[in-house]
């Protein structure tokens, strides 16, 4: 949560900061704000969007060659103008942004009271910075120091940009549990909660670890541990271009992405899968392949559409590999006290690799001796990084609040670990093993054939858009795409739906029907198919309205529907990518229908860094 830019060196640092915002904006976007100094510290903020804060600095001094910048998704105190960041120190010395949560906040701010300090906003960073103040003026030490001593008393996670007014030249950064990444120029640095900000400027760059302190100068970079030892930086390559993080034509990334995934899903099988000789290349795999097969359990972790893809894993891996696996939201993981036994291994799913419970749920399963196979969008995120070994799924950088893309790479990966894992142990057949393999090659062909007609599914969307709430039902494989169309629907068309199993739906949710629910049937061909469509009866003759995706040739579930779409037959293995597309298509074409902003839904966003 929360975007955070900062730049020094010889450029003007507004546009640079601004710019990067808009990147970041998928992060959180209820206000926004800029600090600048020059001959003096000038601090800008707005309630809004970024193109708010723009405009109110229209005709305003934005000179400067060092900055911060700020894009917010709100914990402590409401989004206003007060509680926007930078705040500015007591002293008007400092200036921070903040990416986190301090947990011992309120012990803090009650002793800086009594030192007779005083608050202008509702958050915790102001604490945190007047904290720094304090210990900056009481001890008249440099602002590394104080932050080094600061947050040695902190709890919780943060990512902090400091600027002196007192140091023109200088920007001070540490994190804990909230990204960082450090751009390297020539004769300048710049500063983000990832690297899309800082991709059109340099390729080169450093990825700031937990604990670590970054002295920021034009010309120089210096890393430091909280004991004050000096560390190495590790520069690294990106490998990313512009156009990945830019719109395209698209009206909004979201259909941007949605469109892009027959090319994602080709990156993410290229290289890996190769048909004619019947094998899939995944070094991750490979190197823990003995652990994977010999697993007596697999623990999946992840959260929100991630955890969709979790559950579809699920299905895959106990029918292929025959290991029993359990999918467990990270936020519930983190904090029960779970059951981990020797030779389990974990599997956390992610796209941005900086999820905070996803990424705590792992340190605690580590703690507990399990195996961390990280299934990951994001290049060199933390949750990559804290795993023992992994698999990408380039997708690309996603970056519509509503995770789509990401969601395919996902189960393009998860089937590929899922069969070679399989084949190793002997738990599938020859002739299944390869007719799979030949199945996701033709992932992306399909997916090119779904696309092609979704102006099907916009009249369907517009047909449906003023629905005050929406059913979605399916059975084993596409329960979890049930459950992943209804989140979707509820994010970006603020309708209110639910997933269900589609037997389970007479213990509770058939209450609901009426003529004018509308009921999304995921009704692609498989061994369930006719169970789901006895269900599709009970629900027609209730007289709800069935909507349902069918597989080509299906004769039967039409005369059921009152709205059908259709899709490719593919193995029931594989039948959620493809299931799962129109389901997009409708929550995207529902929100746009509406007027919604479908890129940064009402209170969400993309990359959820606190617990
Ligand atoms: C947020 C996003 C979702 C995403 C979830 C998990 O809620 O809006 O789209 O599925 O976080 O994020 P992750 O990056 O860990 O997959």
């Amino acid at each position: 949560m929360c975007g955070i830019v900062g730049y020094t060196g010889p450029r003007e640092a507004y546009p640079v900061i601004l710019k990067g915002l808009k990147r970041l904006e998928y992060r959180g976007y209820d206000s926004a704000g800029v600090a600048l100094l020059n001959s003096g510290l000038k601090v800008y903020k707005k309630k809004g969007k970024v193109a708010d804060l723009e405009e109110s600095l229209i005709g305003k001094d934005v000179h400067a060659n060092i900055g911060i910048g700020h894009t917010r998704w709100a914990t402590h105190g409401e989004p206003n103008d007060r509680n926007a960041h930078p705040h500015l120190s007591a002293s008007g010395r400092l200036s921070m942004i903040h990416n986190g949560i301090i947990e011992n906040y309120a012990l803090i701010k009650k002793e800086l009271l009594s030192k007779g300090y005083a608050f202008k906003s509702d958050t915790d960073t102001e604490v945190l910075l007047n904290f720094i103040d304090e210990i900056q003026q009481h001890n008249d030490c440099s602002l590394e120091e104080a932050v080094r001593v600061a947050l040695k008393r902190v709890v919780g996670a943060y990512c902090i940009l400091l600027i002196d007014k007192e140091d023109p030249h200088t920007i001070i950064a540490a994190r804990k549990g909230s990204p960082l990444v450090i751009g390297i120029g020539k004769g300048e640095h710049f500063l983000a909660s990832d690297a899309t900000p800082i991709i059109e400027y340099t390729k080169e760059v450093v990825y700031v670890n937990d604990y670590e302190l970054a002295i920021v100068r034009p010309d120089e970079l210096i890393l430091k541990n909280l004991g004050n030892e000096k560390i190495t930086p590790y520069i690294t390559k990106l490998d990313m271009d512009l156009a990945a993080i830019e719109k395209g034509g698209y009206e909004h990334f979201m259909l941007k992405e949605i469109f892009e995934q027959p090319k994602t899903i080709y990156d993410c099988l290229r290289g890996r899968l190769d048909v004619a000789n019947g094998t899939i290349t995944m070094a991750g795999v490979e190197n823990y392949m003995e652990q994977l097969k010999n697993a007596p359990r697999i623990i999946i972790i992840a959260c929100g559409t991630s955890w969709h893809a979790g559950l579809v894993a699920e299905y895959v891996i106990e029918d292929l590999c025959r290991i029993p696996v359990e999918v467990e939201y990270a936020s519930e993981f983190r904090y029960r006290n779970p059951v981990v036994n020797k030779g389990d291994v974990i599997i956390a799913i992610s796209q941005s690799g900086e999820t905070a419970d996803t990424l705590v749920a792992i340190e605690k399963a580590k703690e507990q001796g399990a195996i961390i196979f990280g299934v990951v969008n994001a290049v060199g995120s933390s949750i990559a990084r804290a795993s023992h070994a992994g698999a990408y799924t380039h997708s690309g950088p996603e970056i519509g609040v509503a995770s789509t893309k990401a969601f395919t790479g996902q189960l393009a990966v998860l089937n590929m670990i899922a069969l070679k894992i399989a084949k190793v142990k002997g738990t599938i057949s020859d002739e299944r093993y390869h007719n799979l393999l030949a199945e996701l090659e033709a992932v992306p062909e399909k997916v090119e054939a779904i696309l092609e007609n979704a102006d099907a599914v916009k009249a369907i969307a517009e047909k449906y858009k003023d629905s005050s709430d929406a059913l979605f039902l399916g059975r084993g494989y596409n329960f979890p795409v049930a459950l992943e169309g209804a989140l979707k629907l509820k994010e970006i068309s603020y309708i209110h739906a639910e997933g269900y199993p589609a037997a389970e739906m007479k213990h509770g949710p058939i209450a609901l029907v009426t003529e004018t629910l509308p009921v999304v049937f995921v009704a692609t061909k498989d061994s369930y198919h006719e169970k789901v469509v006895s269900n599709m009866q009970e629900i027609k003759a209730r007289r709800g309205k069935v909507i349902s995706i069918i597989t080509e040739g299906d004769n039967i579930s039409p005369t059921l529907s009152d709205d059908v779409f259709v899709v490719p037959p593919a193995d029931e293995v594989i039948a959620p990518m493809l299931s799962v597309i129109p389901l997009q298509l409708l929550s995207y074409y529902a929100g746009t229908a509406k007027g919604y902003n479908v890129d940064m839904p009402r209170n969400l966003a993309k990359s959820v860094t606190v617990e």
